[in-house]
């Protein structure tokens, strides 16, 4: 014997009523109650407790009014039933001369308030509407939390895309800037070919020759550029390979080629100093190639007056002392958190004399398109690509420089012993 009633659809507009729940045997108190409640509240009544839990299960009751002396189900009954439906219906009970106790089991049960029967109309209305408060306070927290819950994890989400968005971005900046490299070679010992074929008339066995060793030297650039690109696209898939031995004088004699033809070495002096006892380094050899020519293309570009460049390489039998590797105005270590400090160790170092770096760009320099060259010049993406290889090599990476005197990059790395 479910009752119903609708009011104003106005007051509805913004805001949702709240539903009221009217359970009492009595055809009496329950006409009066929703006499009173109409024009506040959804009204809905039940005239036993079995109807008020069904009720309550078809519909979202904020609160209801129930009489703790019915026919049947007890009021007590009925409220410990309407709380296993939704833990968050307010109950006010309708007494009548009840025990202490009763009264205390209802309060265990969590019923909100308790008004006296016959009720006092201006104490149940207050009762009613400090619960219908109660609840929809509550609701507005349960939503809010949920609300706020989803926009986290929306958030998070959208963190994570951007993240892969923009690494991708990265990367590929990267590839072009990288393979950037070995096509100024190319495209430099294709012109020196050029140069010498349209000199001469008929190919002669010295012009063969010349052909022929710029021919090989392009063909590695080649090689190079597909390495690079491969390297990038596996990043991409998020593979790692396993990084091969390469000796470091074979390494210093790949870079000696790529700057013979390389712009930037104009008008400089460039020395590469060989060790005289070679070593491996377990380091992916492109990606090492790739770091000592990021630093020294920076070393020649670093002044327009001619200077010197230097790279060299040195045998560490012990490990490093961290302790004192300390950043400040003049230094600089990368990746020394993740660094396998384990002996041997390799340290590669390109050193210029040109102008140094001063002590307030000098902690910009690692991030993405940082440049202090101009925009046709530079992308600013050479030393962030430098220390994301150093870091994938578990490597060290430290710059050391002065104002006036000039700068020194060092990637130390894990050695190994050559097989030959
Ligand atoms: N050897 C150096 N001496 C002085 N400044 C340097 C040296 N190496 C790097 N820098 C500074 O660090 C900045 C960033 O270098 P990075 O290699 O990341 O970018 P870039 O050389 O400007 O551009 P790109 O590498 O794309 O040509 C340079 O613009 C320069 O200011
Ligand atoms: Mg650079």
């Amino acid at each position: 014997m479910a009752e119903s009633s609708t009011s104003d659809p106005d007051s509805t507009k913004f805001r949702r009523r709240g539903k009221l729940l009217i359970v009492d045997d009595e055809e009496g108190p329950r006409q009066s109650l929703k006499v009173i409640f109409k024009d506040d509240y959804e009204i809905l009544m039940a005239g036993d407790g079995a109807t008020a839990i069904e009720i309550a299960q078809k519909n979202r009751i904020d609160v209801a009014v129930l009489d703790i002396r019915m026919f049947g189900m007890s009021g007590i009954e009925v409220l410990e039933r309407l709380k296993y439906v939704d833990p968050a219906i307010e109950v006010v009970m309708m007494t009548a001369f009840e025990t202490s106790d009763t009264l205390r089991q209802a309060l265990r049960l969590r019923a909100a308030d308790y008004i006296n029967k016959p009720f006092d109309i201006a104490a149940m209305r207050a009762a009613v509407a400090n619960a219908m408060q109660r609840r929809t306070l509550e609701s507005e927290i349960d939503n809010n939390t949920e609300k706020l819950q989803e926009l986290r994890a929306e958030l998070q989400g959208r963190k994570i895309e951007e993240q892969i968005a923009s690494t991708r971005g990265d990367i590929y900046a990267s590839i072009i800037h990288d393979i950037n490299g070995p096509l100024t070679v190319i495209s430099g010992f294709i012109q020196v070919i050029n140069e010498r074929i349209s000199n001469t008339k008929g190919l002669r066995a010295d012009d063969m020759d010349f052909v022929k060793d710029r021919l090989k030297i392009i063909t590695r650039e080649v090689t190079n550029c597909i390495e690079i690109s491969r390297r990038y696209l596996s990043f991409l898939r998020r593979q790692t390979d396993d990084a091969p031995r390469v000796g470091v004088n074979q390494l210093f004699s790949d870079l000696s080629h790529l700057v013979q033809v390389h712009p930037a070495a104009l008008n400089h002096e460039f020395e590469i100093k060989p060790l005289t006892h070679d070593i491996g380094v377990k380091v992916n050899g492109t990606d090492l190639i790739q770091m000592l020519l990021n630093l020294t293309v920076n070393a020649f570009q670093c002044s327009p007056q001619s200077h010197r460049v230097e790279v060299s390489a040195r045998v560490l039998d012990e490990p490093l002392d961290l302790t004192k590797t300390k950043d400040g105005p003049e230094a600089r270590h990368l990746n020394v958190e993740n660094f396998f400090n384990t002996a041997p160790l390799v340290k590669l170092s390109v050193r210029d004399n040109g102008p140094g770096i001063p002590p307030e760009v000098l902690p910009k320099i690692f991030q993405p398109y940082f440049t202090t060259k101009g925009p046709r010049q530079g992308t600013g993406l050479g030393l962030n690509i430098v220390q994301r290889l150093v870091k994938e090599a578990k490597g060290m990476l430290e710059v050391q420089t002065r104002v006036g005197e000039g700068t020194t990059f060092s990637i130390y790395v894990a050695g190994a012993k050559l097989i030959s």
